[in-house]
């Protein structure tokens, strides 16, 4: 099974077939195209609207899946948060369909694709340090890459996406499990400030000064209006110890005991993500190794010890570990689907229940679709990563640690998605069992939203925050315009 294919895996989320219901039935083609000429006659020229089969268009639809992609009517590139406004305020009393994608990562089908109008956040590109303050202010239409590689100069770094291609605007809004997670907390608890254009078009900032829109924008996603700009804290940077390294089936019961061991150390500045893969047949392990220093300390000696039967680890600069991650994933033009599940404790019982449900769907799955990949990855985070930020959308409960792991499928056959959503909801459901009936505390323990398959219950995901969620969404947009809009819905 190819690397990369693993990797991307490892850390990505749901991408499947059908999310949130269009309400296109009010608008014909030509209503569309009059509501594109409407907004490129309201805009300034720091920004413009682009029509099939222009270039523009393209990249400005375009998803990390075929499956996420829809084709919209036009596509729009704000270059000013008052036209960002101007936009919203057209698409909202004109009641049209429309979507707004940062790095179009997510692959939820319809959480940032429209056939309405496309907005993609591209034009607002700039990372700029600001020493005075320590913070780092960072354009919604980057991806994490080109954030890293403009501070990799100054030595300081945010808390930021793991793998390349990521966009900054969703990973943020929903969470951001990062490779400083265990030191700095997630990516939401190190935003200062956000620039905030509402759902009325009128633009605003948004810091902790703010009751309600900070809470929410802070794992709320879009539900709030559309984000310009972050201002994130700043940390120093200097070289990083890491790599990945590779197993064979037969080393399983090896990992499951390192794995456990390592559960037990608390050193913040290493983490690890634990992959397992299956496809043709074949079960592979794949370990990411990540230390903040340019040499460990002894944490991850149970795994080191362990012969892996491939891979590399070296000391190397932040922005070259993370480069050497992957490049952006097309997934070869397939179909992919991804869930998650939350545990307290990637325990032996855990280990063997993925382990169980990988042989088991993978087998069934492959039978069905020769481009069947199932992917799980295990994310044991420190004890304390909640404890680096206050109440927020997300995570619902900061008293309650849990780690998210990642479940997705990737396959080639259309007719196949209701097949793939049944065993990804089912393993992740089998698993959470298997960690109920080892005694951990998962009746109640949060989902990321970032990873979570369509149809997840909101409180599955918000737990107690969903009733507050809903009361500061209606009053924030009375006239529910971001209803417009995909994505998860308070
Ligand atoms: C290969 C891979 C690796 C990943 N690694 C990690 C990881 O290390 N850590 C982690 O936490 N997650 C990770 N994820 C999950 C990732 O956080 C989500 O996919 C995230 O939503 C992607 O953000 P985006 O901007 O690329 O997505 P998009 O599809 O552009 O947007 C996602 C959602 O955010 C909304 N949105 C986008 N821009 C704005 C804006 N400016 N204002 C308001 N709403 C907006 C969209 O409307 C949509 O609902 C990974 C995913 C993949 C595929
Ligand atoms: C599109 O719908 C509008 C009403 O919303 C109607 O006036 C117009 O004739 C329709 N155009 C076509 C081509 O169907
Ligand atoms: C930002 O976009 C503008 C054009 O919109 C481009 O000229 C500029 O080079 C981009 N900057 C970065 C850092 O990508
Ligand atoms: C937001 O903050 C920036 C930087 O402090 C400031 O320049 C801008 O005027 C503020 N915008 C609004 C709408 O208050
Ligand atoms: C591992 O080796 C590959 C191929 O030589 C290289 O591109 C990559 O940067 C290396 N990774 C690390 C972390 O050293
Ligand atoms: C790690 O922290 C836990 C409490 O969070 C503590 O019980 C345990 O002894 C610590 N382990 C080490 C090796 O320091
Ligand atoms: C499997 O994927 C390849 C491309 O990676 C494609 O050419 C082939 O048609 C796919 N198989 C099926 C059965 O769809
Ligand atoms: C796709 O799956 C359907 C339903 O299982 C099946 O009937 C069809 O033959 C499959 N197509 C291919 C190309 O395998
Ligand atoms: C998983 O699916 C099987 C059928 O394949 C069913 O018997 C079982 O109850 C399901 N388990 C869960 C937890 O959904
Ligand atoms: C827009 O909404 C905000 C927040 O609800 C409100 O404070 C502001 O007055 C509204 N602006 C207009 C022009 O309606």
């Amino acid at each position: 099974m190819a690397l990369r294919t693993l990797l991307l895996g490892a850390f990505s989320l749901a991408l499947l077939s059908y999310g949130q219901p269009e309400t296109l039935e009010n608008h014909n083609s030509s209503d569309l195209l009059c509501i594109c000429n409407q907004i490129a006659a309201a805009i300034s020229g720091a920004s413009q609207v682009f029509f099939p089969p222009a270039p523009e268009y393209l990249s400005d639809i375009e998803h990390a899946t075929p499956s996420s992609s829809e084709s919209s009517a036009c596509s729009v590139e704000p270059g000013s948060a008052e036209d960002v406004g101007e936009i919203l305020r057209i698409l909202g009393s004109t009641r049209t369909p429309f979507a707004v994608k940062g790095g179009g990562h997510a692959f939820n089908p319809g959480f940032s694709s429209t056939r309405g109008v496309q907005i993609a956040m591209t034009r607002f590109n700039q990372t700029k340090l600001n020493s005075m303050t320590s913070t780092v202010d960072v354009g919604a239409g980057l991806i994490w890459d080109q954030v890293y590689k403009t501070l990799e100069p100054s030595g300081v770094n945010v808390v930021g996406g793991r793998i390349p291609g990521i966009g900054v605007a969703g990973l943020t809004l929903g969470g951001g499990y990062s490779l400083l997670t265990n030191q700095y907390g997630l990516t939401l608890d190190n935003v200062a400030g956000y620039e905030l254009v509402l759902p009325n078009g009128t633009v605003t900032n948004v810091t902790s000064e703010d009751d309600d829109l900070w809470f929410g924008l802070r794992g709320g996603f879009n539900n709030f209006g559309i984000v310009t700009k972050f201002i994130f804290k700043s940390y120093p940077q200097g070289n990083v110890w890491g790599g990945i390294h590779l197993y064979s089936d037969n080393q399983l019961d090896e990992i499951k005991e390192a794995l456990f061991k390592y559960q037990q150390k608390n050193d913040t500045k290493a983490e690890v993500g634990v992959t397992l893969g299956y496809s043709s047949g074949q079960l592979l392990c794949v370990i990411l190794f990540f230390y903040d220093a340019p040499t460990p300390s002894g944490v991850f000696d149970d795994f080191l010890d362990i012969p892996a039967t491939g891979g590399n680890v070296s000391t190397t600069t932040f922005f070259d570990y993370f480069q050497s991650l992957g490049s952006q994933g097309t997934y070869n033009n397939h179909r992919v689907f991804e869930d998650t599940t939350s545990v307290v404790q990637f325990s032996p019982a855990v280990f063997d229940a993925f382990v169980d449900q990988i042989k088991l769907w993978g087998a069934r799955l492959s039978a069905l679709d020769e481009n069947a990949t199932l992917t799980v990855t295990l994310e044991p985070f420190d004890k304390d990563i909640f404890s680096h930020g206050s109440a927020s959308a997300y995570p619902p409960d900061r008293s309650h640690v849990v780690f998210p792991s990642s479940l997705s499928v990737e396959w080639s056959n259309a007719s196949l998605d209701d097949t793939m959503a049944f065993a990804l909801r089912n393993m992740s459901n089998t698993i959470r069992a298997a960690a109920l009936a080892d005694g951990q505390d998962v009746s109640h323990a949060a989902l990321y939203p970032n990873y979570a398959l369509f149809g997840t219950p909101l409180e599955d995901m918000y737990g107690g925050n969903v009733e507050r969620l809903r009361k500061i969404r209606a009053a924030i947009d009375p006239e529910d315009v971001m209803g417009l809009a995909g994505g998860w819905k308070f």
